[in-house]
């Protein structure tokens, strides 16, 4: 036992892999023993590990310069050719981009930017936001309440009434549809659900809704044909905007560069972190459109200053990663690669379709989850996470890594690299994993 406090740990359960070195999509602990890193760190290092040219262009900033903050008028050249280069890059109309350090922190951002945005606009009412259950936007005290998981939100008295959160149902329709109801009645009734949610508060009141293209950390839900058109539909109806939260599916993972291509969606602001710089160094980016950023200028001149900044707001060194990384996607078709390959492993994912123990498999890009249940046909879940948590053991004990998440979700997400020899590798361990699954699961008796 260090002196260390993990993060969302059990705190009974620290220490039980020191992982010690990488290597393309592989890591490998203290005893030299590797792992296929089936969920690319924590969502994050979709260039793997050990890549030179990275290497190459951090220590060039590092020699070049360490730090240059970006308050008060002051920039440096590696922020401005990044913040062209996503904005560029981005869906988002005449796009302007705010750097910070983390996923939570540039959900935080946009709450601020969506305030500031309120006054300045002179609706300085439209400030509530709408988030989805299920959904994951960050840990800190904003992005917390803007999550839609429990587990993240026990204990800590989240300020959801301060920020004006109202929550709507998830999109997922294999744990959420009614008995008989078809994929398109499901899209209907949420997008229903939401009107009538708008409704009750007031349309004036509520600025933007949250939403990830994919759930990732909520278990990797793909929402069904037509959703996001259905809820698009409804938010301009109301002139609310459409805050992407591209944290996880920006980049790439599925196989276009942002989750809202894919999914059709037509966000006015995102988030992305993460693959950003595919994890090498920390580095965020909140993405606004032109009309928004101009209208908080005119205010903020008058009062002097923007108040809202971190120290760490365009590191030089996350900088010139990010556009190192950015170009590395383009150079290499990586996007299009996840596309082609996601296909395969899609295909591969669904032979586990007929295993015993899993009720839904998802997939799309290089991102994908199987579902275990204790009960194929009536869906019947497992009680709390232990199987999930054995599964995902008995991958590591067959060198690979794969995630457990609520809902018993195992959730895959490979860095962007991996060629068709790794799914097939990551498919004989998950297959094997499954299996041993099955022996606990029967000797414990917890099948129903
Ligand atoms: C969709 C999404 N948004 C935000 C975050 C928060 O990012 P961070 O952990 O960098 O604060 C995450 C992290 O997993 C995420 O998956």
């Amino acid at each position: 036992m260090t002196a260390m406090i993990y993060p969302t740990t059990n705190p009974a359960a620290t220490e039980v892999m020191v992982v010690s070195r990488g290597e393309g999509p592989y890591i490998y602990d203290q005893a030299g023993k590797q792992y296929l890193e089936g969920m690319a760190g924590l969502w994050c290092t979709s260039l793997g590990y050990g890549n030179q040219e990275i290497i190459e262009a951090a220590t060039r900033q590092m020699e070049q310069l360490s730090f240059s903050h970006m308050f008060s008028g002051k920039t440096h050249p590696s922020a401005i050719e990044l913040a062209d280069k996503l904005a560029a890059m981005s869906p988002i109309e005449d796009a302007r981009v705010f750097l910070g350090a983390s996923g939570s922190d540039a959900n935080d951002t946009l709450v601020k930017l969506i305030r500031y945005y309120a006054v300045a606009s002179g609706q300085p009412e439209r400030v509530k936001i709408i988030a989805r259950d299920k959904g994951y936007h960050g840990v800190s005290l904003a992005s917390a309440a803007l999550t839609g998981l429990p587990a993240n939100h026990t204990h800590f008295q989240l300020p959801f009434d301060a920020l004006g959160v109202l929550r709507t149902g998830a999109p997922h329709y294999y744990r959420c549809a009614e008995p008989g109801e078809t994929e398109a009645d499901f899209v209907a009734r949420r997008a229903r659900e939401l009107e009538t949610l708008i409704l009750a508060e007031g349309p004036e009141t509520i600025a933007a809704m949250i939403a990830e293209p994919v759930n990732g950390a909520g278990g990797v839900i793909i929402p069904p044909e037509g959703y996001f058109e259905a809820i698009q539909g409804v938010l301009d109806k109301y002139g609310i905007m459409l805050w992407d939260d591209e944290v996880i599916c920006g980049f790439g993972r599925l196989g276009t560069a942002f989750g809202a291509e894919k999914l059709n969606m037509k966000p006015k602001m995102m988030a992305c972190a993460k693959a950003l710089t595919s994890a090498y160094v920390p580095l965020s980016a909140a993405i606004v459109a032109g009309d928004i950023a101009d209208a908080i200028a005119g205010p903020a001149s008058d009062m002097g200053v923007f108040g809202h900044g971190y120290t760490y707001s365009g590191h030089p060194l996350g900088c010139a990663v990010a556009s190192k990384v950015l170009d590395i996607y383009v150079r290499d078709r990586l996007f299009e690669h996840a596309a082609t390959l996601g296909v395969y492993m899609a295909k591969r994912l669904s032979e586990f379709a007929d295993h015993p123990l899993v009720g839904e498999v998802s997939a799309m890009g290089l991102l994908g989850a199987l579902e275990l249940v204790a009960n194929k046909t009536t869906k019947q879940p497992f009680e709390g996470m232990k199987v999930a948590q054995f599964c995902a053991k008995a991958a590591e004990d067959n060198g690979l890594i794969i995630r457990p998440l609520g809902g018993n979700r195992m959730a895959l997400c490979p860095p962007l690299i991996i060629q068709e020899v790794h799914v097939d590798e990551i498919m004989d361990k998950l297959g094997r994993a499954l299996d041993s699954t099955l022996d606990f699961v029967t000797a414990e008796g917890l099948t129903v």
